[in-house]
C-alpha cells in the first residue's frame, strides 16, 4: 500500500539579514499507515520546520523553496489555503513544542475543543441544542480519552488550570478530535518530568493502537525513539543523515551522528563505554560548503568527505549519508 505521507525534496529556506538560512535541505520522509515514525536530531536540525513546512503553517520569511507533500496521494502544496486547512485538523494533526503557548489562554478548554469539532466534524447533528450538547459529550469522551480525570468538569477550565502533565494531554486531545489520520507530536514531553514524560508517551501509542493512526514523534531523545517507533529518521542540519528500523539503526548505527547521539544517551549507550556528548555545534546553515555537514565534528572524517555526500543504502531497509556506509546509491 502507498505511503500515507510521502514528501520528497522538501527545501524550506528563511530569508534573514545574514542571508537565507536553508532550514529543510532536500528532505525525503515516508510515513506508512499505523506505524509510528521518529523523527531524531539535536536543536536546530529543521524537524519542526520539516513538519511545520508539512501542515503549511510556515510564514514568511520563510518559504517553501522545492518539493512534493504527498498525503493520502494528494499533493499538499497544491491545495488552496482553505482546502488545506480543512486537511489540517480533520486529516492531520500537529501537537506543538510547547503545550502553553500553542493553547489559547483567554478561553477554555472546552471551548477551544467546541472550535475543532464545530469545523472538522461533520456527524454533528443540525438542530442547535442536540449539537451543543453533543459537542459537549464528545468534548468530555475526548478528554476521558487522554486520562483526565472528571472531564465533564475540566471543559469549563482554562489551560493555566492544569499542571504542564496535563496541558499536553489537552493539546494531544485537541489534535486528536477529529480522529485525524495522521498525528505529529512535536516534541510532546520535553519540558515534562520523567515521570509524566512516561504517562503521555504511553497514551500516545495507546491510542494509536486504538485509532490506528499513523503518528510522528519528534524528538532529541533516541531513548524515547528506542521505546515508542518502528522507525527512525535521524537529522542534522536540515538532511536526514539515517534512516532504516528503529531495532537496527540503534543497535548498529551506520552513521557517525546517529553513534554520538547514542554515546550520549546513558541508558542506551554500550555497556563499559565512556558516555560522552557530541563535541562542537550544528554548523550555521546560511551558504553551506558542499561537504559532509557533521565533517568538523566527525571522529572518521577523511579528506573524501569533502565533496558532496549522497545517500546511500545500507541493506535493503536503510539508508544512510556518509561514505563509510552501505554502497552508493547513485
Ligand atoms: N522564523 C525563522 N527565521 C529564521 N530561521 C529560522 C526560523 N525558524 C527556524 N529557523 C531556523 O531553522 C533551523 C531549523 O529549526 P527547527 O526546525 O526549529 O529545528 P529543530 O526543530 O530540529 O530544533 C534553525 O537553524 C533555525 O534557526
Ligand atoms: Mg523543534
Amino acid at each position: 500500500m502507498s505511503a500515507l505521507l510521502d514528501v520528497k525534496g522538501l527545501r524550506t529556506v528563511f530569508e534573514t539579514r545574514a542571508g537565507t538560512v536553508c532550514a529543510v535541505d532536500g528532505v525525503d520522509v515516508e510515513v506508512r499507515r499505523g506505524e509510528c515514525l521518529g523523527i531524531v536530531g539535536e536543536s536546530g536540525s529543521g524537524k519542526s520546520v520539516t513538519f511545520a513546512s508539512v501542515m503549511g503553517l510556515v510564514r514568511s520569511p520563510g518559504r517553501i523553496d522545492a518539493g512534493e507533500i504527498l498525503f493520502d496521494g494528494r499533493d499538499l502544496r497544491k491545495l488552496s489555503q482553505k482546502e488545506l486547512r480543512a486537511v489540517r485538523g480533520r486529516d492531520i494533526a500537529m501537537t506543538m513544542q510547547d503545550a502553553l503557548t500553542a493553547l489559547n489562554p483567554a478561553l477554555t478548554v472546552g471551548v477551544q475543543l467546541a472550535e475543532v469539532l464545530e469545523a472538522h466534524d461533520e456527524t454533528l447533528p443540525r438542530g442547535r441544542r442536540a449539537r451543543t450538547r453533543a459537542i459537549r459529550e464528545r468534548s468530555a469522551e475526548i478528554l476521558g480519552l487522554v486520562g483526565i480525570p472528571s472531564p465533564d468538569s475540566r471543559l469549563s477550565q482554562y489551560p493555566h488550570e492544569f499542571s504542564g502533565g496535563m496541558r499536553q494531554r489537552i493539546m494531544i486531545a485537541i489534535a486528536l478530535a477529529c480522529r485525524p489520520k495522521l498525528l505529529i507530536a512535536d516534541e510532546p514531553t520535553t519540558a515534562l518530568d520523567v515521570t509524566i514524560q512516561a504517562q503521555v508517551l504511553e497514551l500516545i501509542s495507546d491510542i494509536r493502537a486504538k485509532l490506528g493512526m499513523s503518528v510522528v514523534l519528534i524528538t532529541h531523545d533516541l531513548g524515547v525513539v528506542a521505546e515508542h517507533c518502528d522507525r527512525v529518521m535521524v537529522m542534522y542540519a536540515g538532511q536526514v543523515v539515517e534512516e532504516g528500523p528503529t531495532t537496527e539503526v540503534i543497535g548498529s548505527p551506520s552513521h557517525p551522528y546517529t553513534r554520538g547521539l547514542l554515546g550520549s544517551i546513558p541508558r542506551l549507550a554500550l555497556r563499559g563505554q565512556p558516555i560522552h556528548p557530541i563535541e562542537g555545534q550544528v554548523p550555521d546553515l546560511i551558504d553551506l560548503p558542499a561537504q559532509c555537514r557533521f565533517y568538523s565534528r566527525c571522529a572518521d572524517r577523511t579528506d573524501a568527505c569533502l565533496t558532496p555526500i549522497a545517500v546511500r543504502q545500507v541493506g535493503p531497509h536503510r539508508k544512510a549519508r556518509c561514505i563509510l556506509a552501505g554502497e552508493d546509491t547513485q
